[in-house]
């Protein structure tokens, strides 16, 4: 952060040099999520920067400096990091590419901001984890599903204990983006570059909503599916993964295309016997991209899918004259949704998701309140996604290991039985 007073966004807010790796989808959107900072949290002080952009692909680092803004583009991410303008990096390369840049970020001293899933496994995400530690950087992780309004009011609904003892939880990221046979082989289908398919891809958000709304996960059985074994080739850094290629060169897709998983819950103030189902596919036809969680209770239950972003369907208690589900549309009560929205039900959309996303990491970083995914929740995501893919193995249950809170110094894990 370059120098500046603490002020209310106007001229007199801090410069924060913004440093983004990786032109891609994400890229764009955290690119967008840094410059709503002055306007949406204008309490913040914080004015950030676009710096310096670094992309493999030429056309993109050019976009990244002749269309976002960025002051410097560059082919390499290590000239990102030498940048001494550069106070906060953006990791958003495709997974393979996470533990080398942000160990790299960690010992160059760089706060940074990286997409899920932080490693291609437990090994690598600990790596990252252990590097951050290390340095004493502060780290965000790409969850943006946490700041939706309507899960924010299902967490607090869980602890405060409104839904009695949680019985069952269901959560599902169904996703259409490779539902036709001739969808692209994007980096997303090869182990080099992704590592897992929908299980780290999609079920790492659905790991870390239902262990952010509920609590820790402590063991899982699973099963995954590739319904779909070659497709058509995508080069990387060209076009999306939702691109259907109809006359492509063909090979084979390397990871699973659904994943379906029963779990346990840890035993905490309201979740003791607590079980789940977990699924996320990336063929399904009819859902594009549901999001869903549902959290059932001895008291009430209460779900939401991010396809209805603005609605929390809700149950209090058990019977009586208006028994069943009550719609609750988004509202000043719930999350962020004020700062985006003057009124209930002015729908808010993924990038306010990201901008929310900005905010934790930035006031987080200036010492304000901790509400950020970190890497040590992506730590304890990946230990959850391992015994799952452990389990998809052998058939059998497999706990889930504990990330020592400890070693993180900070206070043990997120959810309603931590409060
Ligand atoms: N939080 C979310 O909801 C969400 C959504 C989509 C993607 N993601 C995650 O974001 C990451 C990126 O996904 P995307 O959809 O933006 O991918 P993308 O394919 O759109 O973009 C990836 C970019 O990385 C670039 N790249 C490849 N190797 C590089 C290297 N060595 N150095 C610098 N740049 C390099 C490519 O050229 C490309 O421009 C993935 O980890 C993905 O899982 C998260």
């Amino acid at each position: 952060m370059t120098n500046g007073k603490e002020s209310d966004g106007s001229e007199d807010a801090a410069t924060l040099g913004v440093g983004l790796i990786s032109v891609g989808w994400m890229g764009r959107l955290h690119t967008r999520a840094y410059q709503a900072i002055p306007v949406v949290y204008p309490e913040l002080g914080l004015r950030p920067r676009l710096v310096h952009a670094a992309d493999t692909a030429p056309d993109r680092a050019a976009y990244a400096r002749d269309v976002l803004g960025y002051a410097r583009a560059s082919a390499d991410y290590r000239e990102v990091l030498a940048d001494p303008e550069v106070d906060v990096v953006s990791i958003c390369g495709p997974n393979h590419v996470h533990r080398e840049i942000a160990v790299a970020a960690a010992e160059a001293g760089k706060p940074f901001w990286i997409e899920k899933p932080v490693g291609r496994g437990v090994a690598e995400t600990a790596a990252v984890a252990a590097a951050a530690r290390a340095a004493g950087v502060e780290t965000s992780v790409g969850y943006n599903y946490r700041g939706a309004p309507a899960v924010e009011r299902i967490r607090e609904l869980v602890a405060d204990g409104t839904l009695g003892r949680i019985t069952n939880v269901r959560s599902v990221f169904y996703c259409g983006y490779a539902a036709e046979p001739k969808g692209a082989l994007s980096w997303r289908f090869r182990r080099e570059f992704a590592g897992s398919g929908a299980l780290g891809d999609l079920l790492s958000h659905v790991v870390d909503l239902v262990q952010y709304v509920v609590g820790p996960i402590r063991e899982a059985s699973s099963l995954l599916s590739t319904v779909y074994t070659e497709r058509p080739v995508l080069p990387m850094g060209s076009g999306t993964h939702f691109a259907v290629i109809e006359d492509g060169e063909m090979a084979p897709v390397e990871n699973d295309d659904h994943v379906s998983a029963l779990v346990r819950f840890a035993d905490g103030p309201h979740t003791t016997g607590a079980v789940g189902t977990l699924e996320a596919s990336r063929v399904i036809v009819g859902p594009q991209c549901g999001l869903a969680i549902e959290v059932y209770g001895t008291d009430g239950s209460a779900s939401w899918n991010f396809e209805q972003l603005n609605e929390l369907r809700l149950c209090l208690g058990r019977g009586g004259p208006n028994v069943g589900y009550t719609t609750v549309l988004a509202n000043a009560s719930m999350g962020d949704y004020a700062r985006f929205q003057p009124g209930p039900a002015n729908s808010m959309g993924f990038d306010d998701l990201k901008v929310i996303e900005a905010k934790k990491f930035l006031a987080a970083l200036a010492g304000g309140e901790h509400r950020n995914a970190t890497i040590y929740d992506a730590h304890q995501d990946a230990e959850v996604l391992a015994a799952v893919a452990a389990s998809a193995e052998d058939g059998r249950w497999h706990p889930v290991s504990t990330v020592p809170d400890a070693a993180y110094g900070r206070t043990p894990h997120v959810g309603a039985s931590h409060a």
